[in-house]
This record gives C-alpha cells, structure tokens and sequence, in this order.
C-alpha cells in the first residue's frame, strides 16, 4: 500500500519504494509537512510536533494558538501568520486575500487522475496511488483539494492543486503554487540549471542563505535562462552519494521556483505558476487545476535522482505513442541549406540518404509563404512556395517516401510574421496592447493562442499538409518570447490569465493533432533548446536539445539536460566542420559519438560528404542501431563532469538487467603530457564478467568499477573512444 492514512494520528504516509512522505493533520484542522525522505517504517510522527510561541511578532492561530510562521507548513496560505512565501492567496469578494485553508475530507485511490488541459505523467492502477485532500476556506468558499501520486514502480511523488469555488460569489486567485516542501533544516545547496540561447542547461550550485533564492520564467515560456527544475542536495552530495530532493515543473509557460530559508533555519521549497502579472477568477461552481510538481528524493545522490526522473518520464511521461518505440535517424537541411534550396536539392539529399541508411528527411524552414529566403516574413501563411517545391509538397513527398525514407516538416505554429498574409488579414491575432507597438525578435510576433479561431486555423493549416503530403514527423519551433502580453477578446479583469490561457491554448492544439494523427512525431524546439521541459514532452517525446551544434559546447548542454531528462528526450545531430556556431574542427567520429547520446541525426549537406565520411556515416547508423536501445532505455552513470576542469568528459549507460555497459569518453582539451587516466565504471554487477569490445579481454564487474578502464593513450584535442561491454556468461 502505497498511501496509508492512520486514524489515531491524523497521519497520512506515501510511499515509494525508497521513500516516505508524512503529512500530518494537527488540532484546528491544519495540514502539517512532517517529512520527505529515505524510507520509514513508522507512522505515526506526532513527536515532532512542537508549538513555539515566541512573541508578537510570530501571531498565533486563533483556534489553537500555535503560531503558524513556526511551522512546517504542507501548502502554506496568505495572511494568517505565515510571513514566507505563500502557495495560495485567494482574493474574495470584499477585497482581501486572507486565505486559510483547513481540511476537511479526503480519499484515497489507486491509479492518477488526469490533470484537465495539462501535461502530466500517467500512471496505471497498478503503479500509483493517489491521494487526494480536501480542505475549506469557509470566508470565500473555496475547496482547495491538494493531489499527491505515490508511484510504486519510481521514487516519484506529484503534485497538483485543484481549487473549486464552491460559493455563489466570484473571487480571484492571485497566487497558486502547484506544491513544494518545507523541510526542518536548510543545510543545503541549491542546484539549478541556468543558460542562454546555444548554452543551456549549466548546472551551477550555491549554498542556501537565508531569505529567497529563486528561479523563473516571465517569458511565457520556460526559457534558456532557467529551466523549471532546481535539486536541493546535502552541502556532500556528489553523483553517487548523499539526499537530493529534485524539483520540476510540468509546465512550458511562465514559472517560479522559490527556496526560502527562515530565520530559524528551515527551507521552504515552492513552485508553480508565476504570480507576477497571473490571476484567475474563479466564477460560482468554476474549477482551476495548477500545473503538476514532480519531486524526487534519492539517497544515492544526483546521479540516482536523475535516473529516476529518467525512468518516470520514459515510461510515464513522453508522448505515450511513442513509448519505447525508436524514432528515425534523420537528415535535417537547415544547417545543410539554410534557406537555399529547392526541391531537386532536396531530392539529391534525400538520394544520398537513402543510400546512407538514414531514414528521414527533415525539411526545415523556407517552404512557405511567397518569400521565405530570409527569417524576415511569411510566419502564418503554412501553404507551400511553389517557386521553391515547384513539384508541389504532395509530389516531393511521394518522391522521398520512394526513396524508402519518411518525411518531416518544420512549422514555427506560435508565430506570425507582421509582413505575411495571415496578419494583413488578422491584424489582431497576435498578442498585443492597443496603443501600444508590438516589439519584434527575428522580425516575428507571437499569435494569440487563447483564441479558438486562432487554434483551429493553425490546426487547419497543418492537418491538411500532414494529410496531403504524408507528413510523419513536425519539427515544432518557437523562436521569440512574449512582451506587450494582451489579447484582443479578453475583458481588462481576465488580462492576468492570458500567461496561463496562452499555453492550454498550446497544450490543446498539439493534443488535438496527437488525436488526429496518432502516428504524427512531434519534436519541440524553441531556437534550440529555449522551451525544454516536462510539458513539451508530454506531446513531443523528443526536444532540439540547443542551436549549437558544436560537439565539444554539446558535452556540457546533453550533461546539464540529462540532470532531468532522459537521453530519449534529447536531439542530437552530427553537423559540418568547423562548425558553424563556434567554427571549431572536430573529428568525424567524435561529432557522431556525442550526437549518440540523444535521438541521433545529421544536420549538414550529404552531397558534399566525402568517401570517406560516407563509410563513416554507415558505420555509425550501424553503431546507433546497436546501442539506441541501451542509452534511451539504460541508466546513466555521469562519470567525468566536464565542467571539472575541461580537459575530458565521460559517461556510461547501463542496461537494467547490467548485462551490458557503453562507456564514452571524450579529451575535450590535450594537456602537454597526456595523464594517466583510469575510469572506474559504475552501476554494473561486480559478480559478473564483462568482454570489452576494445581490447576482447574480460574484466569483472568488480575490477571495472574498482580499477577502472585503461585511457591511458596519445589521445589529440577532441578524440574520443567509445567502449562497449557485454556480459560473458
Ligand atoms: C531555430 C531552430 C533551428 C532552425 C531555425 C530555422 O533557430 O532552433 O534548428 O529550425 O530556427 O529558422
């Protein structure tokens, strides 16, 4: 039983298989946090309640006089002596936004509810159970339910939060958070991961202090600057060692996530929807889900933490349709072509792929509109530019599909261009403020997705060229955030929600595509890596990972992101050298060993491959097509962090029954005199004995791990080696 509630107590427990979370309903019917962490037997915590009552300034209940501030709050409300940061601030009727929630029911179930509208993970009867508590603010009427989902297959808990307004009477919410932790200690570091457009994802650590550290999004967007996850890890945690709770949202549009340390020393972690520039009002009998919180907790370190967020999200979380199914190695023809092509050219890339054993071709952007040759035009006009495809897109994908390759389209669907078809005849489609200028990025405005007449036009758009032209695979771009945030069919009081209505908006269009073309591939990109979360891959179970394609720079964006996401979620693509962001020169091999981290691909003109590179390009489809499954399905052991000291890098897949390994290990930088490097391996049996495909001699598992793989070697800037070991029985 995953979730047990006891009576006596007033407790309730979730457990996973390595975990345990406590809440705790004490006098005056309050919702207490008692504890998250490494598994417990015991029920019952009441010992760990304690009542400070340490003066004016920390005001007590008056139903019980403990004084809230003091506590371990389990969804703390405004108002009502909790100074930190609140989860939930409801505004009533008569103007204030004193908020104070006590519970009042709950049920327990197994299997997860859907969250209405959002993105979430799924979970069967047989690998959750959920909780659900209810409780009142009897000043406004809202029944706020808090939703907690225990996996027993993941070292999992979600949250979400669902309010119902069950008065006659309309009131605001102002802040809701989907959840969080307050934990009783703030001896942690804080880890999170920070970028920019072609460098996303670093993860950088700093010490709590007291007051708020916090990350966000005001984008409309989760953004490259902060992806919506952080870790709060013991100050001596490392990959393989010490607590690590991971937080992160399943949510694509603005985010908050606070940690907040008291002047008692303890951590209130929090997360959810923005709250600058957010309300919702929440009309008599009218509902607001929140987005959904997953946390983590791994005792075993970051490496463990990450793992099980792999785990979760393959098997409960990505595009279901695509579930342990591979997708296409692919040829993609922006970084090959940019905007200069034609439909013979791609016909000749097509040729060469076939040839190659890749087994898609992707046609980025430029096929639309009447002028495309540039990014300054044409976004909303999706019908083809017939002087460019002069056969027609139906005919050039029949003449692809000849070829034996599937077939894939770029569309950037959030976006109008100001010089296109689409705006001269709805100019008030996009989002804007009347009175004010729109403020461009790459020359392009950004359509009003909570308009119906705005989704179905998109959809209509894009169902007839998938229908038409046999389209298998979307390329989904978005290249610029929101400003001047106003929607033209939105009343002054419900400008506030548009953040949120923007991504149902998003969240509904690629769900009623999904429906219609089950088979369809969505891959995500938002220049590069710019909207890389949970939520997009709940559609899309594959991301452009970044816009920088170099592979040394790649090293440090595919280890950041794998902090959370598996290697399933990530694209990677073998691009020309130098290369075309950083112009460094990188070998043939090393460029192709990193891209095999993730969905592997090309990204460069096949016509102008040599012989050579041609050979090369066989022997590393025939590679990926033997170790896809190990490193989308295996775990990943972070062995050399190349942010240590940028001299190398290695990781290693293991798969689940540990018969086989595949370690990686690029020299990002030579020193003078090559070192003496041995990697010692992990996750393997140590019983068991294992052949390296290198040197053909078998090592234990014990000595892999223990002694470590020989690197000892003259290895140059940016080679790389790539070992595979398989159990010998
Ligand atoms: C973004 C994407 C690129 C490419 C271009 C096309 O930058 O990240 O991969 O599709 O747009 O304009």
């Amino acid at each position: 039983m995953p979730i047990i509630f006891d009576p006596n107590s007033r407790t309730f427990k979730l457990d996973t298989p390595h975990t345990s979370y406590v809440i705790e309903i004490i006098d005056g019917d309050y919702i207490i946090h008692r504890y998250f962490g490494a598994k417990i037997p015991d029920t019952d915590l009441t010992y760990m309640h304690f009542s400070r009552n340490i003066g004016s300034f920390f005001p007590n209940s008056p139903d019980t006089g403990i004084a809230l501030g003091t506590q371990l709050m389990e969804y703390p409300t405004h108002g009502i002596g909790d100074f930190r940061a609140s989860a939930l601030m409801i505004r009533g009727v008569d103007g204030t936004a004193t908020t104070d929630i006590r519970y009042i029911s709950h049920r327990i179930y197994k299997g997860k509810p859907v969250l209405e509208g959002l993105p979430a993970t799924y979970a069967s009867e047989n690998e959750a159970e959920t909780l659900e508590i209810d409780a009142e603010d009897t000043h406004t009427g809202a029944v706020v339910t808090l939703v907690y989902t225990a996996f027993s297959c993941h070292d999992a808990i979600t949250r979400s939060v669902r309010v119902k307004n069950a008065s006659d009477k309309p009131f605001v919410l102002e802040r809701i958070m989907s959840g969080g932790v307050d934990m009783p200690s703030s001896e942690y570091d804080l880890i999170h991961l920070w970028g920019h457009w072609a460098k996303e994802r670093t993860p950088e650590r700093t010490r709590l202090h007291h007051g708020k550290q916090s990350i966000e999004s005001l984008r409309m967007s989760s953004g490259h600057q902060h992806n919506p996850f952080v870790a709060l890890v013991s100050p001596d945690t490392n990959e393989d060692k010490g607590d690590a709770y991971g937080f992160n949202l399943v949510y694509s549009s603005s985010f908050v996530i606070e940690a907040e340390v008291d002047s008692f020393g303890a951590t209130r972690l929090i997360a959810g929807i923005n709250p600058t520039d957010f309300s919702w009002k929440l009309g008599a009998g009218e509902t607001f889900t929140s987005p959904e919180l997953v946390m983590v907790y791994s005792s075993e370190g970051i490496g463990e933490m990450s793992r099980t967020f792999h785990r979760l999200y393959t098997n409960n979380l990505c595009c279901r349709q695509w579930k342990g199914i591979k997708r296409p190695i692919l040829v993609n023809n922006w970084e090959g072509t940019y905007f200069d092509f034609d439909d013979e050219k791609l016909i000749s890339i097509a040729r060469d792929a076939a040839d190659l054993g890749i087994e898609m071709l992707v046609l980025d952007d430029g096929w639309f509109g009447t002028n495309r040759n540039n990014d300054d035009c044409d976004l909303g006009d999706w019908f083809v530019n017939e002087k460019k495809i002069r056969c027609g897109m139906k005919e050039l994908s029949r003449q692809i599909h000849e070829l034996g390759l599937k077939f894939g389209l770029w569309f950037e669907p959030e976006m109008i261009s100001p010089i296109s078809k689409l705006y001269d005849e709805h100019p008030d489609w996009c989002l804007h403020v009347d009175g004010r200028k729109c403020s461009p990025a790459r020359r392009q405005y950004v359509l009003d997705y909570s308009r119906a007449d705005v989704r179905d036009y998109i959809i209509d758009c894009m169902s007839s060229l998938i229908e038409e032209a046999d389209i298998e695979y979307v390329k989904w771009d978005f290249n610029r955030n929101m400003t001047e945030i106003g929607s033209a069919i939105l009343s002054p009081e419900q400008q506030k929600e548009l953040t949120h209505r923007y991504v149902l908006g998003l969240y509904e269009v690629m769900q009623r595509l999904l429906d219609k073309f089950p088979n369809l591939l969505i891959e995500g990109c938002s220049g590069g890596g710019g909207r890389f979360d949970a939520g997009i891959l709940y559609y899309a179970p594959q991301i452009w990972t970044s816009d920088d394609t170099d592979a040394i720079e790649r090293i440090d964006i595919q280890y950041g992101t794998s902090y959370v996401y598996p290697a399933s979620a990530m694209s990677a693509h073998l691009s020309a050298s130098p290369n075309h962001q950083t112009w460094r020169d990188t070998s043939f091999e090393t460029r192709g060993i990193v891209a095999m981290g993730g969905n592997f691909g090309y990204e460069l003109d096949l016509n102008k491959l040599t012989e050579a590179e041609r050979d090369a390009v066989r022997k590393q489809i025939a590679d990926y097509n033997k170790y896809q499954k190990l490193v989308q399905e295996g775990d990943l052991y972070r062995l050399i962090s190349p942010f240590k000291n940028r001299l190398h890098s290695a990781w290693e897949y293991v798969s689940p029954d540990k018969s086989e390994a595949l370690l990686t290990f690029v020299v990002m930088r030579r020193e003078i005199y090559s070192r003496y490097y041995f990697i010692k391996l992990r996750g393997l049996d140590p019983e068991k004995m294992y052949r390296s495909s290198e040197d053909g001699r078998v090592y234990s598992g014990a000595l892999l791990m223990n002694g470590g793989v020989s690197m000892v070697r003259d290895f140059k800037d940016g080679d790389s080696i790539i070992v595979h070991f398989t159990e010998v029985k």
